[in-house]
Order: C-alpha cells, then structure tokens, then sequence
C-alpha cells in the first residue's frame, strides 16, 4: 500500500517508516525539513500547520493510507507552555489540514496518535474508550490539551476509515522514560517523589508496540478510538519504586499528597494519584492486536 506517515522523524514516526517498509509498503515521510530523513521511499515536504503547502504535498503522494503521528511535544525539556499549546495547534488545526489533505488526495484511511490518559476521574480504576474526557480538568493547561485531543477524536473519527490509537504512557528509546529522558533524569536526581499512598493508575506502552500498533492499524479496516496499551496499569506506588531500582536511582520518598501540586505541579500530581489506567481488551478484539510486551516490569527503565 502506498502509506504517507505524517511525523516520521518522531520517537514514533522514525522506527514507524522502517516497519512498514519491511512489510512491502511504499512509505512516503512527511517532513518540514528534507535534512536527515529516516530512509523512506518518498520525501514531501510541508509543515503541517500550513493548509495549502500540505495539500500539494499530501496530494504530491497519492497515499491510501495516512498516519498521523505529529506532536511538539519534543520542546517539552525547554519549553513546557510552548510545547503544549503548539501540540494543541496540531491536535487542532493541523488535524484538519490533514483530514481535508487525506481526502483530497484520495486516501481511504487516516490512522491518527492520541493519548490513553487523558479519562476524567471515574468510579472504576481502568476506564475503556467510552469513558469521558477529562475536559473539564481544574488545571486550565490540561483542560486545554484535553480539549484538543477531543477535538483531534471527533474529526478523525468523523472521517470515512478514520482510526485513533489512544497510546498509553511511552516508554523506550527516545521518551521521557528512556534511561537518557526527562523524567528519568528527575527520579535519578530524587525529584519525583511518590505523593501520598501512590494511588494513580498508569498504562505504560513500549515504543516497539506503538510503533506495531500502528502497523497493524494500517492494514486493518478498524474504525473508531482503541487504546493501545500494555496489559499491567499499575499504581505509582509499585511502577515509580520499581522504575527507580532499574536505573539505580535511590528510592522515591514519600511527600504528603497535599503538598505535590505545588512541588511537582498538576499533572505530575494527577499521574501519580489520581489518574486511572486503559484498557486493551477492545483493541484486542476489534483490531487483533496484542502488546509484545505485556508489562513495563519487563523493561521500564532498562533502556
Ligand atoms: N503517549 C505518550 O506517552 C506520548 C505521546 C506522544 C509523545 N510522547 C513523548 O513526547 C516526546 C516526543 O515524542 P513524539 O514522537 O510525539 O514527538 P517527536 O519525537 O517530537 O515527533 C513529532 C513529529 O511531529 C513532527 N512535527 C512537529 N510539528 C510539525 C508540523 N508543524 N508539521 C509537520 N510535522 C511536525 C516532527 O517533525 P520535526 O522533525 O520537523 O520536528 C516529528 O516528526 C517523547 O518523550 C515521548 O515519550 C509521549
């Protein structure tokens, strides 16, 4: 098949080119920069924020399928607010881009990244796809990134063969919770401590089994809004202690809850109390995928 992947100089998009290779597709990489492609069939350039330079470009490709896998989320380290609000302008106005590029351009199917922790609070621990959005969040940044996301959903799954993969929390080569990432550096430096008893419930996702999801999600005709996450949402009080002893960092200490919002902010302090897991189960039934690593036990902080 002829797929265009949008994003494909990401931690997702790069490893995402060279699988779909392997599988006999002919890929072309979307990038704003022709320097330092990942070796794919085909090169367009356009920044997706740019209407009409994506649509000659998308169009340039005459893709089937098109994959959207296009964050700033990359400016998180030096540039928290600037990261968010241009991750929104993508979630946003440049999903619409590519939806009107996609449809111009012939393409039968839009397989589009999201994120599986963005559920409001809810009675049950793990939440399915149905569960609200968090959209009404008290803190006016997550709101907001929230908001975008539901807005990224509704357009895509108004699209004939539109697919979201909601990914749970990345780990592996390239994110925040790589040995040389973010948020290792911060628990090897003892500056995420574990809040109150560590009741939020994170599902954690390898890089390898976002990246095969989204192989699978292009082959598929699956439609709708799956997450796409391992099979052990666990609490912040078994994953961070359990992250801390693979990287050699020492324990977590304990701070009382009420103090957290103002030492690690909002959504740290959301992650690591309140926050609910996702489960697999529908992406498992309806798209037949399963996760190659079934728990972050195995790898969480070992790469
Ligand atoms: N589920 C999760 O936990 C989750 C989800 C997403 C990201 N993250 C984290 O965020 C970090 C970055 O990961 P990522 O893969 O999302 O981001 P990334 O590695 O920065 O990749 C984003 C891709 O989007 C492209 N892009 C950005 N703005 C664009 C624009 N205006 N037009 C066209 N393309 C544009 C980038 O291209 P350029 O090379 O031109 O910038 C890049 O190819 C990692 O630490 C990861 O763990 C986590």
């Amino acid at each position: 098949m002829r797929v265009l992947v949008a994003g494909a100089t990401g931690v997702i998009g790069r490893p995402l080119v060279g699988a779909l290779r392997a599988r006999g597709h002919e890929v072309t990489a979307l990038v704003r920069d022709t320097a330092g492609p990942p070796d794919p069939d085909a090169v367009v350039v356009a920044d997706a924020l740019d209407r009409d330079a994506l649509l000659s470009a998308v169009s340039a490709a005459r893709p089937e399928v098109v994959v959207h896998q296009m964050s700033a989320l990359r400016l998180l380290r030096d540039d928290p607010a600037g990261a968010f609000a241009q991750t929104a302008r993508l979630r946003t106005q440049g999903t619409a881009n590519l939806v009107a590029a996609a449809h111009a351009a012939g393409a039968r199917r839009l397989v589009a990244q999201s994120i599986a922790f963005a559920g409001a609070p809810a009675a049950t621990p793990v939440l399915d796809e149905d569960a609200p959005l968090y959209v009404d969040a008290p803190d006016p940044g997550w709101a907001a990134t929230v908001r975008a996301v539901a807005d990224l959903e509704r357009q895509v799954t108004a699209t004939d063969g539109g697919l979201v993969l909601r990914y749970g929390t990345l780990y592996g080569p390239g994110t925040a919770y790589a040995r040389t990432g973010s948020t290792a550096g911060r628990v090897l430096a003892g500056r995420l401590p574990l809040p109150g008893d560590g009741t939020g419930i994170t599902s954690f996702l390898h890089v390898e089994d976002a990246v095969g999801a989204a192989v699978t999600a292009v082959e598929s005709t699956t439609t709708g809004i799956l997450h796409i996450t391992d099979d052990d949402p666990a609490p912040a009080a078994h994953w961070l202690p359990h992250y801390a002893h693979t990287l050699g960092a020492p324990p977590p200490r304990r701070i009382p809850a009420p103090l957290s919002p103002r030492l690690l902010g909002w959504y740290p302090t959301h992650q690591l109390t309140t926050a609910h897991g996702a489960s697999n189960a529908r992406a498992r039934t309806d798209l037949g995928w399963k996760p190659g690593r079934p728990s972050w036990r195995e790898g969480l902080g070992r790469e």
